[in-house]
């Protein structure tokens, strides 16, 4: 949700700041911009509408000298995409540029209050106040300009303020909106995440809330909120550049859904220990004797880590015979939740930095519920501020369709399921050993899956899948959230209109919308429990002339012979199921989209972090 970087050394800033902002493009893709300083030019900005190649062309027509800057890539919120409201925003008769991420909740009293002072705006945005505050704030010292004008805002921000009057120069603070910092042997860095320095230096300092820093060639200095100052603790961070770049592949979704044989690989190494067959988690030692007293557990989360966190309550249900409740963490956050400490609160995200998810998080903290993370990005907001956390070890995740982290997350979610079931004594050494056994074998299956490319590639061509207006997806036990998680897939890069559904809940209305111009696309997995139910479903679907697309277990020609189309998947424990059907969902999700020529990896109104409520 908006990408902001920033540069002050000895290299020219212009390119550095560009290549910040294409491994941040991600984060926000409708406008770009950069503003950069040098002793003779104060402050040069340049902002395009549209993606970074348009903010590119522009710069190679007129290219900005200096060796300080900030630059940002917009999701928008305040104010339609336009040149106008793409960042940075200039104040102070462009003597000052900013950055900013989040949202200035009390704007338009700021704004009004300013245009009565005869302050002119350019922009429609929220941001633009913090321009003004900041030059009507200045004497002489940009760090304390910021943190004077911050007191007036309202709401979440990460920001990034230059000013000509002090060349070399950068100062800014969060609160809510994720900033870290970077030191290289040329100069310093600011991001909204590693990636934006990545190709430069691995050297990381994440910012607290609260934090403002100012920032030249020379050196780098935090304020806390308490008005301490803190020399900044740099950490060298695992990231590499070539995990940020496609590495051949056509699409960063596309590279990514194969990464996942390897990415359960890590997890499974990194918290199955081989010799007792045991599980362990180093990073929830601080958590380890609450967990015994536990009583209840309460996914929080958003969007496709929903899902997983779906498929986790399950398993935890099942193995470890905890009540379970699965929450959309926007839902959540305003609820009259009964929470106390013997509830565990496990938050999902890959990102670690989505507003709904961390605030969910904090409440459930502050009402004294032991907080366990389940993320993705290492240093992240939730990772730092959970009372444990289990890391999906998956690399970052750039296609803004979630692929790899969801696959990681319900395995490390069925880790957590088996350790908990283990602990309690509801699971044997025996049956945790079996489990572990199965899961030893997903990789292998993960990749067969992937083999199949070809022949998902054939379904998603078939006239009825790309011409599709309409589409569903059914699924029951641990593949409901699985039949979820499909249609999300699909209408989030195709722009079909999907929906997914228990399977069991089609007779009680969606099932009126069936017709042969709709494809379903039906999970049924074999297993003991609900498969013969779940067949029902389709042959009821079918009795009504729908055209059915059948995932399910290889080799399973009764199934076959009732759909237009059937995907194998090699045969699994049921419980184990959602991972390996989630490979033909995102593959077939991923060709429908090429096919029908879409920007699978920057999808449009979307972002890959969600910052902002
Ligand atoms: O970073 P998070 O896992 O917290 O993100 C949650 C959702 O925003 C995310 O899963 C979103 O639904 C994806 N676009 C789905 O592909």
């Amino acid at each position: 949700m908006c990408g902001i970087v920033g540069y002050t050394g000895s290299h020219e800033a212009q390119a550095l700041l560009m290549d910040g902002l294409r491994r941040l493009e991600y984060r926000g893709y409708d406008s770009a911009g950069v503003a950069v300083q040098s002793a003779e030019e104060p402050v040069q900005v340049e902002k395009q509408l549209g993606k970074l190649a348009e903010l590119r062309a522009a710069l190679e027509a007129r290219p900005l000298g200096g060796t300080a800057g900030i630059g940002h890539t917009r999701w928008a919120t305040h104010g339609r995409p336009s040149q106008a409201n793409a960042h940075p925003h200039t104040g102070g008769g462009e003597r000052f540029a900013i950055v900013h991420n989040g949202i200035i909740e009390n704007y338009r009293a700021l704004r009004h209050e300013l245009e009565s002072a005869g302050v002119a705006f350019q922009s429609e945005t929220d941001s633009e106040v913090l321009a003004h505050l900041i030059a009507r704030a200045y004497q002489g010292d940009l760090a304390r300009a910021v943190r004077q004008a911050l007191k007036q805002a309202e709401g979440s921000y990460a920001v990034a303020a230059i000013c000509a009057d002090e060349p070399g120069v950068i100062a800014g603070a969060r609160h809510g909106s994720p900033l870290v910092l970077g030191r290289a042997p040329h100069g310093f860095f600011l991001g909204s995440d590693v990636l934006a320095f990545i190709g430069e230096t691995s050297e990381a300092c994440y910012l607290n809330d609260g934090d403002s820093f100012r920032m030249d060639a020379a050196g780098c200095e935090i304020l806390r909120a308490d008005g301490t100052s803190v020399v900044p603790e740099f950490h060298t961070v695992t990231v590499s550049a070539e995990q940020a770049e496609k590495e051949g592949h056509p699409h960063f979704m596309l590279k990514e859904i194969h990464q996942q044989p390897d990415v359960i690989r890590h997890l499974l190494a990194a918290y199955v220990a081989d010799e007792q067959d045991a599980i362990d988690f180093p990073d929830i030692r601080g958590l380890e004797d609450r967990l015994d007293g536990i009583q209840r557990v309460v996914f929080v989360a958003c969007g496709t880590a929903w899902h997983a966190a779906m498929v986790g309550k399950y398993l935890l249900e099942q193995w470890s015979g905890l009540p379970v409740s699965v929450e959309l963490a926007s839902e959540f956050r305003y609820r009259h939740t009964v929470l106390d400490g013997s509830v565990l609160v496990v938050a999902v995200s890959q990102s670690g930095e989505t507003a709904d998810t961390l605030e969910a998080a904090r409440k459930a903290a502050q009402a004294g519920a032991a907080l366990l993370a389940i993320v993705n990005v290492p240093g992240s907001t939730l990772d730092r501020e959970a009372h444990g956390a289990i890391r999906l070890l998956a690399g970052p995740e750039i296609g803004v369709a979630s692929t790899k982290a969801y696959t990681a997350q319900i395995v490390a979610i069925t880790l957590f399921a088996l350790y908990m079931g283990r602990r309690r004594g509801a699971l044997s050494a025996e049956q945790l050993a079996e489990w572990i056994r199965a899961l030893d074998a997903l990789p292998g299956q993960v990749e067969r899956a992937l083999s199949d490319k070809a022949q998902i590639e054939a379904v998603a061509a078939e006239p009825i899948c790309r011409t599709a207006s309409h589409a569903m997806f059914i699924g029951r036990g641990y593949n409901y959230p699985s039949a979820l998680e499909g249609a999300l897939k699909l209408k989030e890069i195709s722009y079909i209109h999907v929906e997914g559904y228990a399977a069991g809940e089609m007779k009680h209305g969606p099932i009126a919308l069936v017709t042969d111009h709709i494809p379903v696309v039906a999970i049924a997995v074999q297993d003991e429990g609900v498969y013969g139910k779940t067949r029902s479903n389709i042959e009821e679907l079918r009795a009504r002339g729908g055209v059915i697309l059948a995932i399910g277990t290889e080799g399973d020609t009764s199934l076959k012979e009732i759909a237009q189309a059937f995907i194998g998947i090699p045969a699994c424990p049921a419980e184990l199921s959602p991972v390996l059907v989630a490979i033909p969902l995102q593959l077939f999700a991923y060709y429908v989209a090429c096919m029908l020529g879409h920007d699978v990896d920057q999808p449009r109104n979307l972002a890959k972090s969600v910052t902002v409520e």
